[in-house]
């Protein structure tokens, strides 16, 4: 794990101990210490929970503004400090978005989100950080940052069709876990900006939401293999938090010709991963061995990637071709810096033309091993 994953990590570990310590700031409030914020306003509490925790402070020393609508900027800027305002002096930022200038209040925030896949910009130059966050896309980005769990569809909202594809998982797991809840009449209200007071609330009742239980070891009879390619160790941490999760053995793809640095230097038209890119001929990677001990006892494999240019990295194909996943549950799972899983595990699965392919997920850099535990529970393998 890398230093900023680990300083992530640990940030989060001890908010969750600050929030099960301060069991106080959950009752109702007698005095808000703002003066727009009565007491007995539905998100007093809330307010009080946030301020005692330095998620978010008042517009001045006496206002928080409840009404006021919350942006982008705010929002990945909660969420940074949520996880301990962690130094980024020795991190690779990548290319910047042209309307975060660096030295804006926010540009840490908004820097630190992109670079553990919780944010995403509109496109690559441009975040949008003055533009008001909407419910889903709240709902989207807790739900990245909780490591994009799976989540059953549940009861639809009455607007549910308005809901955006890209934050549909997100949106039922909000509610299946109480962060979000919807509005009278069963309404969603997806594009409609939250406000302070509403974000306030979401973020209370996602940072006391209660931990995910320890999934079961899987029974005897279901052998699980975990097989992974990770060039810089990412998908690595992954596939060891599935292999604790699941008692599945692990198997590292191996190139014959491991990646370096200068291979990987995707800003280099020379390096290796350009050329292969742009050449298709040469995505053959010659691994290792293709070649798993006892394949024919394993009933699950967990297939696991980095994402290269959106799709899986190709040293993943030779390893699929090389199998037969006849009889086999083969369940997808990638890390990258913001992208989804994509379409990488439907191009897997044609490329296997044997097995029986499940949708996958996808992982930031920064998940957890809660995070990744509680998505082989909801799996009930
Ligand atoms: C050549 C290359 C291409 C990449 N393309 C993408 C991409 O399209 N989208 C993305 O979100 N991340 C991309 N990334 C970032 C990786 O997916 C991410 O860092 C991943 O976690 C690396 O996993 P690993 O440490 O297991 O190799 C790319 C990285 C490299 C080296």
């Amino acid at each position: 794990m890398t230093g900023i994953f680990k300083r992530f990590a640990a940030a989060v570990l001890s908010l969750a101990v600050v929030c099960s310590m301060q069991l106080t700031a959950f009752a109702a409030v007698d005095d808000t210490g703002y003066a727009d914020v009565d007491a007995g306003a539905w998100y007093a509490d809330a307010v009080a929970y946030v301020s005692e925790n330095g998620l978010m402070s008042g517009t001045s020393a006496t206002r928080f503004e409840p009404g006021s609508t919350m942006t982008r900027a705010m929002l990945a800027t909660v969420l940074y400090r949520a996880a301990g305002s962690p130094s980024l002096a020795d991190e690779n930022l990548g290319y910047p978005f042209a309307d975060v200038p660096g030295g804006s209040w926010y540009a840490d925030g908004i820097y630190w989100a992109r670079l553990n896949g919780i944010v995403d910009g509109y496109s690559d130059e441009r975040f949008g950080p003055n533009d008001t966050v909407s419910r889903e896309q709240i709902a989207a980005i807790l739900w990245r940052y909780a490591g994009s769990p799976a989540a059953d569809a549940g009861e639809d909202f009455a607007d549910e069709s308005a809901i955006s594809a890209y934050a549909a998982t997100a949106v039922d797991w909000a509610r299946a876990n109480g962060v979000v809840s919807g509005k009278e009449n069963n309404i969603f209200d997806p594009q409609g900006g939250a406000t302070r007071a509403e974000v306030a609330t979401i973020l209370r009742n996602y940072l006391t939401m209660e931990a995910p239980e320890q999934p079961e070891q899987p029974a005897e009879d279901n052998r699980v293999l975990v097989a992974y390619f990770s060039a810089t160790g990412n998908t690595e941490t992954v596939a060891g938090y599935i292999a604790d999760a699941t008692g599945g053995d692990l198997f590292e793809i191996t190139p014959a010709e491991l990646y370096t640095d200068d291979d990987l230097n995707w800003t280099d038209e020379s390096s290796r991963v350009v050329q292969e890119y742009e050449n298709e001929s040469l995505r053959d990677v010659e691994l290792t061995t293709t070649e798993v001990e006892n394949w024919d006892d394993y009933d699950t494999v967990f297939l696991g990637y980095p994402i290269w240019w959106g799709i899986a990295a190709w040293p993943v194909d030779t390893f699929v071709e090389a199998n037969d996943f006849s009889d086999k549950t083969v369940i997808p799972f990638c890390t990258s810096s913001s992208s989804g899983l994509g379409e990488s595990g439907d191009l897997l699965e044609q490329l296997a033309g044997t097995g029986d392919w499940q949708a996958g997920a996808r992982f930031s850099g920064g998940s957890s091993a809660d995070d990744v535990a509680a998505w082989v529970d909801s799996l009930n393998l």
